[in-house]
């Protein structure tokens, strides 16, 4: 081979490099400093908060998710799938708070790095509970995580809105994109205190329509988004245990709704929990996950607001014919796309309820997943409003 074109073929090659090393040193140079969303926890005494978004940057965050953690490693299915269908590091920041210093679920949490912030619960110290409460011990230790964690989200690190993750639960593909486009429903609808992702009646064979959203006046928690404005409300009155019950309360709701979904956007995998385990095997192993992207920010989702929602809601429900639960069994059928069936006590709604398949607590009067009285859901592929009387007025609420 000619030496001369060898030589030729070596400046090219070395030139080329050399143009190679000068772009990626400029890149690296000019890129725009990596999102600083995150900050890894790195020692056990001293809470680092300093790269966290702070006050200045918070226009560009929808929602820090704060995921809620103890002492099950499996968190890393929660984290994963929150990891997994993340939008946008940016827009949701991901904070895990652990309480109970298991060494195991802390080496996972760890592993995710700088991906998420890490934050330790200060104070593992046993909780002092009522007489005769020990086996409720862990609702108290509960209560205190959460008082804590939302503190250190809203107080410490400044976040406006906030989704509550606990750490056995895996979320919709579009977990995400319901939140974003929700938020706006929570800022302007003083109505409404949190928009949940949950829906407990959300079994296969119950539900229909993975774009349908609804008010609530039952508090359903389980992957919830809440304001800073909610916190500073409850924080100086949050209760030692049983906080969700508590939220539940005519005191603390004050009338106030959330927005959830037909099909459901979480599910809990986990049967091990503070109160999960016979509720798990006969409830919430059924729960269906919506496995569809919904593109609700593309969404007009105004008729979710009070003013709208209301007259449209009760106008639908009222003008479906009313039928009785024989009906679903009698081989009529009525020429409508949705049927009401009248309760008129608790004992009635209990009882209509476990015919149709649907959950038949009520708690502070209010029956799981209720608006107005009204629960919606489907059955026989027809959709079923359960409802009180045309002149109801109101929950009872009876202590
Ligand atoms: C969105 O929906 C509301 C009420 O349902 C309606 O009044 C409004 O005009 C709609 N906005 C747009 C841009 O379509």
């Amino acid at each position: 081979m000619n030496m001369r074109i060898v030589t030729f073929n070596r400046k090219i090659i070395f030139a080329g490099l050399l143009a190679c090393l000068v772009i990626a040193i400029i890149w690296t140079i000019s890129r725009p400093t990596r999102s600083t969303t995150h900050d890894r926890f790195k020692n056990g005494k001293t809470n680092s908060i300093k790269r966290f978004p702070s006050v200045e940057s918070t226009e560009e965050i929808v929602a820090t998710v704060l995921v809620i953690a103890c002492n099950r490693p499996e968190v890393e299915r929660s984290l994963d799938s929150l990891l997994r269908f993340r939008t946008s590091e940016r827009k949701f920041p991901v904070v895990v708070s652990q309480d109970c210093g298991h060494e195991e679920t802390a080496q996972v949490i760890a592993s995710y790095g700088d991906k998420i912030m890490y934050v330790r619960h200060p104070d593992v110290s046993d909780i002092t509970v009522p007489r005769g409460s020990d086996n409720l011990k862990g609702y108290y230790k509960l209560s205190r995580h959460y008082r804590w964690a939302l503190s250190r989200v809203f107080d410490v690190l400044h976040q406006d809105t906030v989704i509550i993750v606990e750490d056995d639960l895996e979320i919709a593909p579009d977990f995400f994109e319901y939140f974003e486009a929700t938020k706006a429903l929570l800022d302007k609808d003083p109505t409404l205190w949190c928009v949940s992702a949950w829906n407990d009646n959300g079994k296969t064979g119950r539900v229909k329509g993975n774009d349908l959203l609804y008010r609530t006046d039952f508090f359903p928690g389980l992957g919830w988004m809440l304001k800073k404005s909610l916190w500073e409300e409850l924080a100086p009155k949050w209760p030692a245990a049983f906080w969700d019950d508590w939220m539940r309360h005519p005191e603390q709701r004050r009338d106030r709704a959330c927005i959830r979904p037909e099909i459901p956007r979480v599910v809990t995998f986990g049967r091990i929990g503070v109160s999960r385990g016979q509720f798990f095997d006969e409830h919430l192993k059924y729960i269906k996950l919506n496995n569809e992207f919904y593109p609700f920010t593309e969404r007009n989702l105004t008729y979710l607001m009070k003013d709208v929602y209301d007259p449209m809601f009760i106008n639908t429900v009222y003008k479906s014919p009313l039928v009785s639960y024989e009906y679903f069994h009698s081989g009529h059928v009525m020429p409508a796309p949705s049927v009401r069936v009248q309760y008129e006590s608790e004992e009635t709604f209990r009882s209509l309820a476990n015919q149709l398949g649907i959950m038949n607590d009520i708690k502070a009067g209010v029956p799981r997943m209720a608006y107005r009285g009204v629960v919606s859901f489907m059955y026989k592929n027809l959709r079923v409003y359960l409802a009180p009387p045309r002149n109801w007025n109101g929950y009872e609420y009876h202590e």
